[in-house]
């Protein structure tokens, strides 16, 4: 008898660990005793990029990273140069049980397949930089989005190339504009037609406009494109070239070194202002690479983490679309900026 009853207090014993061992289930369905604030309770946040080796990039996910380090949180910091990998990407953030992506896609017509991706994996989406854009075409304005006010922007690119062209005295006849577009992606549409846009207004005639477009988003598919303009419209003496990012604009730069035009015949103006741009200020001759309007990397890296941190832990919903401005930046002014900004 006394046996028995020693057993059962043995089963009861074993009953209750086993029910106080699947009490303590973390969100990954793992079973298992956990101390609080150990890995498996982390909130885990993904950051996708397109162009993993641009500057721009790098440092999104840097200032990223600064936030996962305050917050305490895992950041998964995944390159996909295609829609394909932009996909896989998700499955395997899903599989790792992340709550939450940020997301600059390497296509934004995927939007709907991504979104669809995220929303079936119960993953909180935030897109970054590059918009989604809905079967329609327009902007899906239902996901939350983090971006620049890309036609601004493109309008101080158009009054800064008006100003320095008539400060150096160019003689509009002898005067072209090459703009390097990419006109498949909205936000850098909205910047090469700001940029177009308001040169116009200042009186600079269409017939001097010539749009080089680009097959793709790096250097060489800047200077491929340039060539074909310079190819074209030989008889030009100066240059001005605008574009998507500083990327656009540097291979336009060197496209128009190598056709022998000195600094003094080209103004070039970036976007983005990130580590290439100043390296090119850094260089100890002046190029045809003038200024460039420095966006806020910070706020695209930082906010948006902290944003999305923000909405997984305490439930608050971050606004549904957000713009950042920028500031130019040239050769003579980029420290004394840089440093205001805390760079
Ligand atoms: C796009 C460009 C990047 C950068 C971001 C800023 O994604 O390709 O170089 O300018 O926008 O939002």
């Amino acid at each position: 008898m006394k046996h028995i009853s020693r057993l059962l207090t043995t089963a009861s014993i074993l009953m209750l660990a086993l029910v106080a061992g699947c009490g303590k289930n973390d969100s990954a369905g793992n079973a298992g005793p956990k101390s609080p604030g150990s890995a498996a309770d982390k909130i885990k946040i993904g950051f996708i990029v397109k162009q993993p080796e641009e500057p721009w990039f790098q440092l999104e996910w840097k200032f990223a990273q600064q936030a996962a380090d305050e917050l305490k949180f895992d950041l998964v910091k995944i390159g996909a140069v295609d829609g394909e990998k932009a996909l896989t990407a998700i499955d395997n953030l899903a599989a790792q049980k992340a709550q939450g992506l940020i997301i600059c896609t390497p296509d934004t017509r995927l939007g709907p397949a991504l979104a669809t991706k995220a929303k079936a994996a119960n993953i909180k989406l935030l897109t970054v930089d590059d918009q989604f854009l809905g079967a329609d075409g327009k902007a899906m304005a239902d996901v939350h989005h983090l971006g620049i006010s890309a036609r601004n922007i493109g309008r101080m690119v158009g009054k800064a190339l008006a100003e320095e062209m008539k400060k150096r005295g160019w003689n509009a006849a002898e005067t072209a504009l090459c703009a390097m577009t990419y006109e498949e992606l909205a936000t850098a549409r909205e910047r090469t037609d700001g940029a177009i846009e308001t040169l116009s207004a200042t009186g600079f005639t269409n017939e001097a406009i010539f749009k080089a477009a680009q097959k793709t988003t790096d250097i060489p598919g800047a200077f491929d494109a340039a060539n074909i303009v310079l190819t074209q419209h030989a008889g030009v003496k100066h240059w001005l070239i605008c574009g998507n990012n500083d990327t656009a604009v540097m291979g336009a730069v060197r496209a128009m070194e190598g056709r022998g035009f000195a600094a003094g015949n080209v103004i070039g103006i970036g976007i983005n202002g990130s580590d290439d741009c100043i390296a090119e200020f850094k260089k100890p001759t002046v190029t045809g690479f003038f200024a460039s309007v420095l966006l806020s990397a910070k706020r695209h890296g930082q906010e948006t983490s902290e944003m999305m941190f923000n909405w997984i832990k305490n439930g608050v919903e971050p606004p549904k679309a957000t713009y950042t401005d920028g500031v130019l930046i040239t050769r003579e002014t980029y420290q004394k900026i840089l440093k205001e900004q805390g760079m």
